[in-house]
């Protein structure tokens, strides 16, 4: 695996690489879910590239971006375990360089849910990956569905934009007890990792009343509330039922397909997770 920190040493490098090629790109401190990424890529792919960066412009100024884990040692050797081929990890500067101005911006979608608790944050995601895109120049791009409104915007970026990429949706990655892989959960106490199994617990009770028969959205969110409501630790920053594609909140029945998302906190430590429920 080729280790590069510049641009021009990417570029340089990439050109060797046999095509089709698969992006992964990471804010790193790798778990169990970035990796099946990975091996998806592989899989997928003649070849694999990465990008390990801590996106300043995705972080409001109360958030964790200093304090955020890294561990360059680590991840490295798990992308070279998964068998990626080359990786970048550019610092601030290469990647905003003086008198960068530009931004990428998916209004509507951007606003609404994770958005609204994080103003500006989604504008920060889509335009490192926008800048990702272009210095990978990648043919497949892989996100996991556990950020579901991320990959719904940057969906909807490649789509605006006529980006030559496919993005490739992956299945989210599960500790034993169901609580979503995240590399924020190594924030949780202990007495807070254990309730954090709530999420999933309210998820899941929401898709089994859904297959029961519940079509009534009040009452499904309600089902959702009471599993995350049973644990003190837990507080709801938002618990949303909405459509799949346009993330508008739904009322009355559901009828389609539709997309029930939360975030809910333990201290400072805001978890996500969400599941398609099929009436
Ligand atoms: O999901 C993430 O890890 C980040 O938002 C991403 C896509 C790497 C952009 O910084």
């Amino acid at each position: 695996m080729q280790v590069v920190r510049t641009v021009a040493e990417f570029r340089e490098a990439r050109r060797r690489l046999p095509a089709p090629v698969g992006f992964f790109p990471t804010l790193g401190y790798m778990h169990e879910g970035h990796i099946s990424l990975v091996e998806r890529a592989r899989r997928e792919c003649a070849s694999v590239v990465a990008s390990i960066f801590v996106n300043p412009t995705q972080f409001g100024p109360n958030e964790d971006f200093s304090r955020y884990p890294r561990d360059e040692a680590r991840d490295l050797a798990m992308l070279e375990g998964a068998g990626v081929d080359l990786v970048i990890l550019p610092s601030v500067e290469e990647m905003y360089p003086a008198g960068d101005v530009t931004r990428v911006r998916v209004p509507g979608l951007s606003e609404v849910l994770e958005g609204k608790r994080r103003p500006g944050h989604f504008e920060g995601v889509t335009t490192v990956v926008a800048k990702l895109f272009g210095i990978t120049e990648a043919d497949f791009a892989y996100f996991g569905q556990k950020d579901a409104q991320q990959l719904l915007i940057i969906e909807r970026m490649v789509r605006d934009l006529h980006m030559p990429v496919t993005v490739v949706r992956c299945p989210t990655v599960r500790e034993a007890d169901g609580l979503a892989c995240s590399s924020r959960n190594v924030y949780l106490s202990p007495e807070e990792r254990a309730q954090a199994v709530a999420l999933w617990a309210g998820l899941r009770a929401a898709e089994a009343a859904c297959g029961a028969g519940e079509r009534d959205t009040d009452r499904l969110r309600a089902v959702c509330r009471e599993q995350i409501e049973a644990r003190p630790l837990a507080s709801i920053d938002y618990l949303s039922l909405a459509d799949e594609q346009t993330l508008e909140e739904l009322h009355g029945l559901v009828e389609r397909p539709a997309l029930m998302s939360l975030m809910v906190s333990f201290g400072n430590t805001h978890l996500i997770d969400n599941i398609t429920l099929h009436p």
